[in-house]
């Protein structure tokens, strides 16, 4: 992806995340001479208010913004909380969202992971942040993964424990690149 990179967002905030381990396997899976990032700092975000969202957001804001805006393409992990997006995560995509409709999301290819504890690998989750991801214009691709019961999804070296999994995100990941790659020739 000539501009920028591939930003990796984790929904989780949390050390030993199960959504950042699935992030660092994507990243091995990178093809040579792609590279990556991590979008670092959401917790900084102040909750959205409009009042806020003026001509000069808040410094998290505008760096949250430009993140996103020089990334070739976004692969966000979420989790699942009450059925739904983590809060946190959330309140970043509504800040990235805005000034609608050129947002830094605009056309953006973005692939929307998951892993839970649960046995349905944050369905839900996944399913409400890539309406909200295509609602702010984003280019999300239909590709999904689900790790269900996470604790127990990882090897002690971090790789995930299915090799069917693991095949399947190294395919979403080729898919991202590609579509990075498609729309920065375009
Ligand atoms: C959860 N968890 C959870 N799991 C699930 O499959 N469906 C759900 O609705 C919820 N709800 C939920 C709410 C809250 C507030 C917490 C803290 C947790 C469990 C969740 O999948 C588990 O904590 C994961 O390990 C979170 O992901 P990370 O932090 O490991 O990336």
């Amino acid at each position: 992806m000539p501009r920028g990179e591939l930003l990796l967002v984790s929904g989780s905030l949390r050390r030993g995340s199960h959504n950042t381990a699935l992030l660092r396997e994507a990243a091995n899976a990178l093809p040579s001479g792609v590279t990556h990032e991590w979008l670092t700092g959401i917790e900084a975000l102040p909750v959205y208010s409009e009042d806020d969202d003026g001509e000069r957001p808040p410094a998290a804001v505008e760096r949250l913004r430009e993140m996103i805006a020089a990334a070739g393409a976004v692969l966000i992990a979420t989790p699942e909380y009450n059925g739904s997006v983590p809060g946190g995560l959330k309140n970043a995509v509504d800040w990235a969202s805005r000034p609608f409709p050129d947002n830094a999301l605009r056309d953006k290819p973005v692939a929307v992971i998951g892993a839970s504890t649960g046995i349905f690998g944050a369905i839900w989750a996944q399913a409400d942040l890539r309406k909200s991801l295509r609602t702010a214009g984003a280019r999300v691709l239909d590709a999904d993964l689900s790790v269900g019961g996470a604790q127990a999804a990882f090897l002690p070296s971090g790789g995930l424990r299915d090799p069917a999994l693991a095949s399947r995100l190294r395919d979403l990941v080729t898919a991202l690149v590609g579509a990075g790659l498609t729309r920065c020739r375009g």
